[in-house]
């Protein structure tokens, strides 16, 4: 079934392998247009960053939207800033982790997984795939998570897709007309850790932000390194 929210097309399904994975399918023929989404009650093979796969039951949030935007290859990444900055907005009360994950109390309660189909020196599609804890989370994990019930936030997976695609659709028109700086200034002033030591892969420093481009800026010993999105994913 689908329905239609703002300028959005939702394709609801009870359960998928991966939202990302059929998006990126129907999109690659050509059966999926821009700004349309596929939402998932359930996934059977959720798909995480790094490889690493997403647990996911019902009664939590997962689904992916597919994007054309016309955009410089170079500003594609800046796109998953803009979708998880969208919903910390729709969220409130949340920080964020670089590069893409939402936390409530120091604890992981979202993520995002950006993919894209590059076509020689051209962007095909990007499809940008979110999943929420709202109900459960699961308890092995490499960083502490949690899941917005349990954080005192009562809203269904649909009312929630709802909040964040008004959000979402603002903050995107934005950076389509001015670019990254909106995005930017939101996640900076609501960033996990800012000027505070972190550890990132090897190295330690003090976590300066972001830049331009979404890398991450670490200071050690006065001098100041960038960490791109695509080193660690
Ligand atoms: C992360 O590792 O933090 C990113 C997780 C992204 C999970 C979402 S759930 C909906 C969409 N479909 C997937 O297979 N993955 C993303």
């Amino acid at each position: 079934m689908y329905w239609s929210y703002k300028n959005f097309v939702i394709h609801q399904f009870s359960e998928l392998e991966s939202t990302n994975k059929t998006a990126f399918e129907l999109a690659s023929n050509h059966t999926l247009s821009d700004r349309e989404i596929i939402l998932a009650k359930k996934q059977s093979a959720g798909r995480g960053r790094m490889s690493r796969n997403w647990s996911s039951p019902e009664g939590n949030l997962y689904f992916s939207i597919l994007l054309k935007p016309q955009k410089n290859l170079s500003e594609l990444n800046q796109l998953s800033f803009v979708g998880i900055v969208a919903l910390h907005l729709a969220v409130r009360n949340s920080t964020m982790k670089w590069p893409n994950d939402l936390l409530i109390n120091q604890k992981k309660v979202a993520g995002l997984l950006l993919e894209s189909k590059i076509n020689q020196k051209n962007c095909d599609f990007v499809v940008v795939g979110i999943g929420v804890n709202i109900a459960s989370n699961p308890s092995q994990t490499i960083f502490p998570a949690s899941n917005l019930h349990e954080c005192g936030i009562e809203i269904t997976p649909e009312d929630l897709l709802k909040k964040f695609l008004d959000e979402f659709e603002n903050l995107y028109q934005n950076w389509l007309d001015f670019g990254f700086a909106k995005t930017r200034r939101i996640w900076m002033q609501n960033a996990h850790k800012l000027n505070e030591e972190i550890k990132c892969g090897d190295d330690f420093g003090v976590f300066l932000g972001i830049d331009e481009d979404g890398n991450l800026l670490l200071k050690k010993d006065e001098r100041i390194s960038k960490i791109s999105v695509a080193d660690v994913s």
